[in-house]
C-alpha cells in the first residue's frame, strides 16, 4: 500500500529501535548501559503515585477527560506558573493540558501552517517538530545550532525569503541536546523576529526545571511582548519521572490556545482524570521533591563529565537538562561512533546526526544511569579512543 507523501518525508525517529537492540544484546549476555533515551528510571514523586492509587477505583475518573481535563489539573498548573515564574494564566483559557508535552508540539502546526508555510527548527532539535511540521504539509526549515552561536537559532542570518514565509518559529532552551540555555536578550530578539512577521514563538520548555548551580530558567512569558506571539509547552516527564505517564500543558493567550485545543478536540480525548489528579499531586509536591531530584542529577552530571574528560572526551558541565553534549573525538561521524560505543563497548549513546544534520559531530549521553554505572560507561567508551 502506498504511503503519502508527507509519512514518505519524514525522517527516521531517533532510537526508534534502540529497545529492540538492547534485548538483543542482553540476551547475548552483554551488560548493556543505555544513556540513550532521556528516561532516568527515578521514581516518581511517592505523593503522586499515591494519589493514582487513591483514584483508580473511582469511577468518576474513568470518563472521558475531554480537552477540558481535570479542572484541579489546570488551577494547579496556572498556581504553578504563578509560583514559578511570576506569570498569571486564567487556567480555563490560557492553559491546555496535554498527553504528554509532545502530543501539544506536534499538533501545533495543524492549527497555524498551511501548505508552503514555514517553520523555522534547531538543528539538532526534539524530531517532533519537524516530524508535525511535514505531517500538517508545512516546509521546515532547519538552522544548524553550531558552538560558535552559543547553540542559538541565529535569527538575524535567517534569510528574508525564508522568514517572510515564517509562522512557527521552534525554540527549547534549556536545551536538548546541546544543553545550551538563552539569556533573556535572545528571547527578547525572537519576540521581535516574531511580532514583526505575525509568527508564533513556540518555546519548549521540557527541562525548564532541570537546572543546576542556582541557574533557574525562565519562561519566556515572562517578558515584555511575549504574550502575542508565544505559546509555551511544559512537560511533568523529566521534572518528576512520570515520561510513561504522558502529562503536560500547553500555556498561551485564548486564542492560541482554543486553536490548539480545536485541533486535539479532533484527535484524542484528553489524558486519563487520574493521571490529571496524580500530576496534581506531583505540582504541589515541588517544594519537598523536585530540588533533591535535581539533586541526584547534578550528582549524576559530575561524576559522567570529570569521568569522560579523564578517559579523553571534550565533556563540558551543563548548566541544565540530564544531559551532555560532546564532541565526537577526532571528528569522525557521529553514527559510526555509536555505533562501536554499542558493539565494542555495550553503552548506548544517541549519535549527534539522530536529531538532524546539525547534530554531526556531537553525541550526546543521557545521565539516566547511576553515578557509579556513569563512571563505568566512561572507562569503556575510553577504551575506544
Ligand atoms: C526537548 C523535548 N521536548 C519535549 C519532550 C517531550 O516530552 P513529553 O514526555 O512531555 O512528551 C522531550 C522528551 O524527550 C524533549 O526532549
Amino acid at each position: 500500500m502506498r504511503t503519502s507523501r508527507r509519512v514518505r518525508t519524514l525522517p527516521e525517529y531517533p532510537l526508534a529501535g534502540a529497545k529492540e537492540t538492547r534485548r538483543r544484546l542482553e540476551a547475548q549476555g552483554v551488560d548493556v548501559i543505555d544513556l540513550g533515551a532521556g528516561d532516568a528510571g527515578l521514581a516518581p514523586p511517592p505523593r503522586a503515585v499515591e494519589r493514582l492509587r487513591e483514584v483508580a477505583g473511582d469511577t468518576s475518573f474513568s470518563r472521558y477527560a475531554f480537552q477540558l481535563g481535570s479542572p484541579a489539573f489546570r488551577e494547579a498548573v496556572a498556581r504553578f506558573m504563578e509560583r514559578r515564574f511570576g506569570v498569571t494564566v486564567d487556567p480555563y483559557l490560557e492553559v491546555l493540558p496535554l498527553i504528554g508535552s509532545k502530543d501539544g508540539i506536534a499538533h501545533l502546526p495543524f492549527a497555524f501552517l498551511d501548505e508552503g508555510e514555514v517553520a523555522i527548527v534547531p538543528d539538532p532539535g526534539y524530531q517532533a517538530y519537524v516530524g508535525g511540521v511535514v505531517l500538517a504539509g508545512g516546509e521546515p526549515h532547519a538552522v544548524p545550532l553550531r558552538p560558535e552561536h552559543d547553540f542559538l537559532i541565529p535569527l538575524g542570518d535567517v534569510p528574508e525569503t525564508v522568514a517572510a514565509r515564517t509562522r512557527l518559529l521552534y525554540l527549547n532552551y534549556p536545551n536538548n541536546p546541546t544543553t545550551a540555555v538563552a539569556p533573556d536578550g535572545y528571547y527578547r530578539e525572537a519576540i521581535r523576529f516574531c511580532a514583526e512577521r505575525g509568527a508564533l514563538l513556540v518555546h519548549d520548555h521540557a527541562y525548564s526545571e532541570i537546572a543546576f548551580d542556582g541557574y533557574r530558567p525562565p519562561s519566556v512569558l515572562e517578558l515584555d511582548g511575549a504574550r502575542d506571539v508565544t505559546i509555551e509547552f511544559h512537560s511533568m516527564s523529566k521534572t518528576y519521572n512520570m515520561t510513561g505517564w504522558r502529562l503536560g500543558w500547553a500555556v498561551a493567550r485564548p486564542e492560541i490556545i482554543s486553536a490548539l485545543t480545536r485541533v486535539k478536540s479532533f484527535v484524542d480525548t484528553g489524558q486519563y482524570l487520574g493521571i490529571q489528579e496524580a500530576g496534581v499531586a506531583a505540582l504541589e509536591s515541588w517544594e519537598e521533591w523536585v530540588p533533591a531530584n535535581v539533586a541526584e542529577f547534578a550528582r549524576r552530571r559530575d561524576v559522567a563529565v570529570e569521568a569522560l574528560c579523564g578517559a579523553g572526551f571534550d565533556a563540558v558541565r551543563p548548566k541544565a537538562t540530564m544531559y551532555l553534549w560532546i564532541p565526537v573525538p577526532r571528528g569522525g561521524a557521529s553514527a559510526t561512533f555509536a555505533r562501536r560505543a554499542l558493539e565494542e563497548a555495550g553503552v548506548i549513546v544517541l549519535p549527534g546526526s539522530a536529531l538532524g544534520q546539525g547534530g554531526e559531530g556531537f553525541f550526546r549521553v543521557a545521565l539516566t544511569e547511576t553515578p557509579e554505572r556513569l563512571g563505568q560507561a566512561a572507562d569503556r567508551l575510553g577504551r575506544l579512543l
